[in-house]
């Protein structure tokens, strides 16, 4: 794991986007894999700024998110479908963009559709990846084994704690979503992992261990051969 550290978040941001540029310099058409949550939101800001000033074009690449909710209306304004419109989608041109369906009726069959639409498109070739405070990447929650494909997960408890914040009260939060599983995540040709905060300290430092914990699901990430790290000093315990 290649591992850059930053003074603070937006230099992070700032790296993590010379990786997309050099990343479409060599392949314009790249399959990209994105995350949500609070980590990416400065660097979508950044490719924005970045595209509007012709540094950057993602007119011929297709992105796949990582994970939804589900069950949700795709245009409930905590959907991830309605984050990456707002921070992303809306503002920059991208040739094809997909998330997994949170309104499905059938969860399973999405995941079916989603791994043939993943592998029709020929696998990621850059995946964005953020951490949860409990090791989870995408959704996969601590578990005792990892579905290698998409699946529909049970949110844990820590991360229904962690992401009641964004749900405003009275607003039903889900407790289960859709993820890429963790061999799709591996099968990604190059990651880029974010890790921003001293919340996510105590996780890193799991991570830096170079061990194989196997309830740290981000832990599957040091099998990788092509992962690179951006961190702040914060999250890095500087
Ligand atoms: C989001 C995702 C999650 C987040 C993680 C960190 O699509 O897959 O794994 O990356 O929960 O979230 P933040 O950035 O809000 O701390």
């Amino acid at each position: 794991m290649k591992k850059i550290v930053c003074d603070n978040y937006d230099e992070m941001c700032r790296a993590a986007a010379d990786q997309y540029v050099e990343q479409l310099k060599q392949k314009p058409n790249s399959v990209l894999g994105l995350a949500t949550g609070s980590t990416p939101i400065g660097l979508y800001d950044e490719l924005v700024k970045r595209n509007g000033e012709g540094k950057i074009d993602f007119s011929r690449a297709h992105a796949f998110n990582l994970d939804e909710y589900h069950p949700i209306k795709q245009n409930h304004p905590q959907s991830y479908k309605t984050f990456m419109d707002e921070h992303l989608f809306n503002k920059v041109k991208f040739a094809s963009t997909r998330i997994p369906n949170g309104e499905a009726t059938d969860p399973e069959a999405e995941c079916d559709k989603y791994n043939a639409d993943l592998e029709a498109a020929g696998g990621l070739d850059l995946l964005l990846l953020g951490i949860g405070t409990n090791g989870h990447i995408g959704f996969n929650e601590p578990a005792v084994s990892y579905p290698l494909d998409s699946y529909l997960v049970k949110l844990s408890a820590d991360t229904l704690e962690s992401n009641s914040r964004f749900f405003t009260d009275g607003e039903e939060q889900p407790t289960t979503a859709l993820t890429m599983g963790i061999g799709q995540i591996l099968a990604a040709r190059k990651i880029l992992l974010m890790i921003s905060g001293a919340g996510k300290a105590e996780i890193s430092k799991k991570l830096f261990e170079g061990k194989l914990h196997t309830d740290v699901p981000a832990c599957f990430l040091l099998l990788h051969p092509n992962v690179t790290l951006i961190i702040d000093k914060a999250a890095n315990g500087d």
